[in-house]
């Protein structure tokens, strides 16, 4: 029997490839490279199954076009590249890669918020350039981060494990999302707090919401001025929840004090007056970037994979 066919939108990391090389018939020899709108479609529509990553719009146009395709496996926790209302017309399996990058990008999100705080990034930058003089009573003096406020926009998977690692700095946590968590599923005490009260009380406030129409510029120019003018904004989630032009206004006027960024509006773009500032650090979209935690999103999407060409259900069909 032929084996199923299978189309990469992306070369995936080797120990991926090994197995789906093993598993399937490839469409094409995946690239490095994000495909061409034209090219995405064409091989969706030679695929009985597809992993594919959150560069690639899967519009409507493509889902019907795709007749034999019976899942796309999204290579990301988030699935907002996907129009999930055609996907589901059309009895298209949609499926994440939820829990397995959950501590990588917990991670992430601390090392940015540590080195925003911290200048880690303008300090390396002048070690570096050789204007280093020695050490200095009043150089590149940053925020304390231990025992102050953390302001999770969205407890989640990710925005638990982000909380989990804040009581080892002896920080409250205040939480805002639209359905506060029952006591059952919080034994910590993280407080509920309604999202004017979060940016009001938070010294750093970081964002674990996904991307939905409900979260499109949930933070803009009115949110930022409920913030402290020392309070960072740290985002690992997706870039259009933040207004990023009304971010580089408040960044510019000092409305916060700095802003970590793991996402953007228009990625790869980036907006042309974030780059001059030096108390934004900027980071490549990198939040799941462990070799340990790739290689588990690829195992998780040929799991989804193989259960619903065997007929069974997706362990992690969306939305649940
Ligand atoms: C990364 O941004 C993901 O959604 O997995
Ligand atoms: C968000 O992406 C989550 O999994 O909580």
């Amino acid at each position: 029997m032929m084996p199923p066919t299978l189309y990469l939108s992306r070369l995936l990391p080797e120990p991926v490839m090994a197995i789906v090389r093993e598993r399937f018939q490839l469409v094409q020899e995946p690239l490095d490279t994000l495909p061409s709108p034209a090219a995405l479609r064409e091989g969706l529509c030679q695929a009985d199954a597809a992993i594919v990553t959150l560069g690639d719009r899967i519009d409507a146009t493509t889902i019907h076009a795709a007749t034999r395709l019976k899942i796309l496996a999204n290579y990301a926790v988030g699935y907002n590249n996907i129009d999930l209302a055609a996907a589901q017309a059309r009895g298209l399996t949609v499926t994440n890669t939820p829990d397995v990058l959950t501590d990588a990008t917990a991670d992430l999100t601390w090392a940015l918020l540590l080195a925003t705080a911290r200048r880690i990034v303008e300090g390396d930058a002048l070690v570096r350039s050789g204007q280093w003089t020695g050490w200095s009573p009043t150089q590149l003096l940053g925020a304390e981060v231990s025992g102050k406020v953390l302001g999770i926009i969205g407890l989640g998977r990710i925005g638990q494990a982000v909380a989990q690692r804040a009581l080892g700095f002896r920080m409250t946590v205040l939480y805002h999302q639209r359905q506060p968590i029952t006591a059952a599923t919080s034994p910590q005490k993280w407080e509920y707090r309604s999202l004017h009260a979060l940016l009001e009380e938070s010294d750093i406030v970081t964002i674990h919401v996904p991307l939905t129409p409900a979260t499109h510029h949930l933070i803009g120019a009115r949110e930022l001025s409920w913030m402290k003018p020392t309070a960072f904004l740290i985002n690992t989630a997706r870039g259009p929840i933040v207004d990023e032009g009304a971010l580089v206004e408040a960044l510019t006027k000092g409305t916060i004090a700095g802003a970590g960024l793991d996402v953007y509006e228009e990625e790869p773009a980036l907006h042309q007056r974030l780059s001059p500032l030096p108390q934004v650090i900027l980071l490549p979209h990198i939040g799941s970037a462990t070799l340990q935690a790739r290689v588990q999103m690829g195992l998780t999407c040929v799991t989804n994979i193989q259960a619903v060409l065997d007929g069974r259900p997706a362990p992690n069909q969306v939305p649940r």
